[in-house]
């Protein structure tokens, strides 16, 4: 069967117009500064995840301009239990080279944009098609497996040049905003990992998988995740905690925690050992397990350490950068 991919991608667009996700945040009052903090945020986290943190971030910094006043802390505050921090900290490098080169106005030129620490070819795509409607490819894990699907082949077998070249022939020159929202929700909602549902898709008629979606082999073996223990001692007053900024380039990398156990022995003397927790943290590559000793010390004391550390106010922990799980135990003290 020969298949015109123009039909198939003004076919998404239809779609895409009566049945797409047109509630979503950051589809309603586009501008190029709202589509980018979305679309950094939808690299690695899911759609309704996202949403109370993108709400949240858009209050706290509506315009560019507000953000550009932003430290890179502050930013790393309002990403506090979205995982994959590297995002926020590639958020405060790019909006410093905003100001710096681009008279803190968003680029919006590719060539530009792709420039921008954390935006690659994909991400600098979506932007140019959903912010600035100049049509452009874009290729995430949902449109690998719409596009794959469509030429019944597998993903693993495709080059990523190949999958480029089919994203590239799909776009849509006359609405490429829909176009774009419309792959990606076809992915994300009838074109599914598992059981797509192939009697409610607009391409059922061009899709050579169609109504028979093969398995798709993984070539990837998946790998046992790697266990990471790490034993904590979180120190409190009764109004403060004791918390270090992770200087480290490891996980949590310029995050608020707690010391290590073994570096708080020296000061047992004031410590009184509350409570002891474990418990298992999952992150997509790994799994953490954690030891926390909870201590109480009468009165705030100070540290011989090189590492910057603070003892934050209990009611000012949200200004503060912090993984998931130590914000969990923080809520639960
Ligand atoms: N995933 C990546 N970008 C997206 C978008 N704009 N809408 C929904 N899901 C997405």
């Amino acid at each position: 069967m020969k298949q015109d991919f123009k039909k198939i991608s003004s076919q998404v667009v239809d779609w895409y117009l009566k049945d797409g996700r047109h509630n979503l945040p950051w589809r309603k009052k586009v501008t190029p500064y709202r589509i980018w903090i979305s679309e950094i945020m939808l690299q690695q986290t899911q759609v309704k995840t996202v949403i109370p943190y993108f709400n949240a971030f858009i209050k706290k910094y509506p315009t560019l301009q507000k953000l550009s006043l932003a430290t890179e802390d502050e930013i790393l505050a309002s990403w506090s239990g979205l995982g994959f921090y590297r995002r926020a900290k590639n958020i405060f490098a790019a909006k410093e080279i905003i100001k710096k080169n681009h008279d803190n106005k968003f680029p919006s030129q590719f060539d530009s944009i792709i420039e921008l620490p954390g935006i690659g070819r994909s991400t600098a795509g979506a932007l140019m098609s959903l912010a600035f409607l100049v049509p452009q490819p874009i290729l995430d894990g949902n449109v690998k497996r719409v596009i794959s699907r469509l030429i019944r082949k597998n993903i693993a077998a495709l080059k990523e040049k190949d999958l480029w070249e089919l994203s590239t022939k799909l776009v849509n020159s006359e609405d490429c905003f829909s176009y774009t929202q419309g792959i990606m929700d076809l992915g994300a909602t009838v074109c599914t990992k598992a059981n797509p549902t192939c009697n409610a898709c607009p391409l059922n008629e061009s899709c050579l998988s169609a109504f028979e979606v093969p398995q798709q082999v993984n070539i990837k073996k998946t790998k046992n995740k790697k266990i990471i223990l790490m034993n904590f001692a979180l120190v409190q007053t009764k109004k403060s905690l004791l918390l270090r900024k992770n200087d480290t380039e490891s996980i949590w990398s310029s995050l608020w925690i707690p010391f290590e156990n073994s570096k708080m022995q020296s000061y047992a003397n004031k410590l009184e050992l509350t409570r002891n927790e474990k418990f298992r943290h999952e992150l997509t590559h790994r799994s953490l397990d954690l030891e926390v000793n909870i201590y109480f010390s009468s009165k705030e004391f100070k540290l011989d350490t090189n590492q910057k550390y603070e003892w934050i106010k209990k009611d000012r922990i949200e200004d503060y950068g912090m993984p998931k799980p130590i914000t969990k135990l923080i809520q639960q003290l």
